[in-house]
């Protein structure tokens, strides 16, 4: 792991030191992601190479967090998210894991890119093995830009994290001024500040000026509630989509590849092209995990029982999209439930 580390409360004065020890210990981990991203010129916010500046840069243009937290920092990675790999998850997680084990460790903040985001979250919400609070926050305009929303939402991911009221509440991302659940959150912007939303259930609560409010609460269970663990290796699970004409020589491939689950980004109701749906129904009859989700982008995908579920052995996604879907699937399988009883279990209840 590329670690740098830095802890400093910027106080020159003995009651100053005394104040900020009094200050929660937030850990401010960076991945990298546009808002660590830097262009030619401050009005290029596409045109940018993503994750080349370091974590103490951002930090260092946000001095008001010296009032809210003292911060360690560490430089885990530095990619744009597009390239997140199944290993940077494993190191991510185990260093969250082993930070918030620490008796002086009151909370975590992830500088991410915004590109697989709610992937990252949604696999830390089922992985963190503490009820401290972890938060994801990103930018949609890199570090150099004009009016760059990254420092604002830095500030406000370490105060949620910072905040009494968030403990307990899951994984959560903070982003322009809202706190969704990881469970829930979805990019549907290439390019507003406002990029992220909870599609059916909204928002979590929000951020503004220091002030923190939860409207409501993760109710499945997370974190120190959820059955599974980070290891060093993944089942192998892909996504594969249904859509006017398809083939199924995707699955096709994706089987003689050895996959242990595919998941299908369906039509409607994750509803699948007949073409796929045989070459699925071959794969599931060979062991594959099959669920089905839906390429819509909000609402759930209803168990469709003896139209193919209950007669194929597919598995529903409900309200998880096909990349969390995914996320969820590689865990279970890792923990070992794999027939579509014990897997439709596992997605009803996460
Ligand atoms: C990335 O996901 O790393 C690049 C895009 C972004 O952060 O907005």
């Amino acid at each position: 792991m590329n670690t740098s580390t830095s802890s400093s409360t910027m106080s020159t004065t003995a009651s100053d030191a005394t104040a900020a020890s009094a200050l929660p210990r937030i850990a401010v981990l960076a991945t990298g992601g546009t808002i660590a991203g830097a262009a030619a010129d401050a009005t290029n916010t596409s045109g940018y190479q993503a994750g080349v500046v370091g974590v103490e840069q951002l930090l260092s243009v946000v001095p008001a967090l010296s009032a809210l937290a003292r911060i360690h920092a560490e430089q885990v990675a530095s990619v744009d998210s597009k390239d997140m790999t199944l290993a940077l998850w494993t190191t991510l997680a185990q260093r969250i894991n082993t930070l918030l084990a620490a008796d002086d460790i009151d909370g975590v903040v992830v500088t991410h890119g915004t590109d697989t985001l709610e992937e990252t979250a949604y696999l830390l919400h089922l992985t963190v093995k503490s009820d401290k609070p972890v938060v994801l926050t990103a930018a949609m305009r890199p570090a150099s830009a004009l009016s760059a929303d990254g420092p604002l939402n830095l500030l406000n991911a370490v105060t949620v994290a910072a905040h009494a009221n968030s403990r307990g509440q899951g994984v959560l991302v903070a982003f322009n001024n809202k706190i969704h659940s990881a469970r829930d959150v979805v990019k549907t912007s290439t390019y507003a500040v406002d990029a992220f939303q909870s599609p059916e259930v909204g928002a979590l609560g929000w951020v503004q000026d220091g002030r923190v409010e939860f409207q409501r609460q993760v109710v499945r269970p997370h974190t120190l509630g959820a059955e599974f663990f980070i290891g060093d290796k993944w089942p192998h699970v892909e996504i594969v989509a249904s859509y006017a004409g398809v083939s199924r020589i995707a699955v096709d491939a994706l089987v003689a590849a050895g996959v242990r689950g595919i998941v299908v980004a369906g039509t409607g109701n994750g509803s699948i092209h007949a073409s796929v749906q045989q070459a699925l129904a071959d794969a599931a009859s060979q062991g594959v995990a099959i669920v089905r989700s839906s390429r819509v982008g909000s609402g759930h995908v209803m168990r469709n029982g003896a139209a193919a579920d209950d007669v194929l052995g597919f598995v529903s996604a409900g309200s998880l999209n096909p990349y969390k879907a995914r996320v969820l699937l590689m865990l279970a399988l890792a923990v070992g439930g794999t027939g579509p009883v014990a897997l439709q279990k596992t997605f009803d209840t996460y």
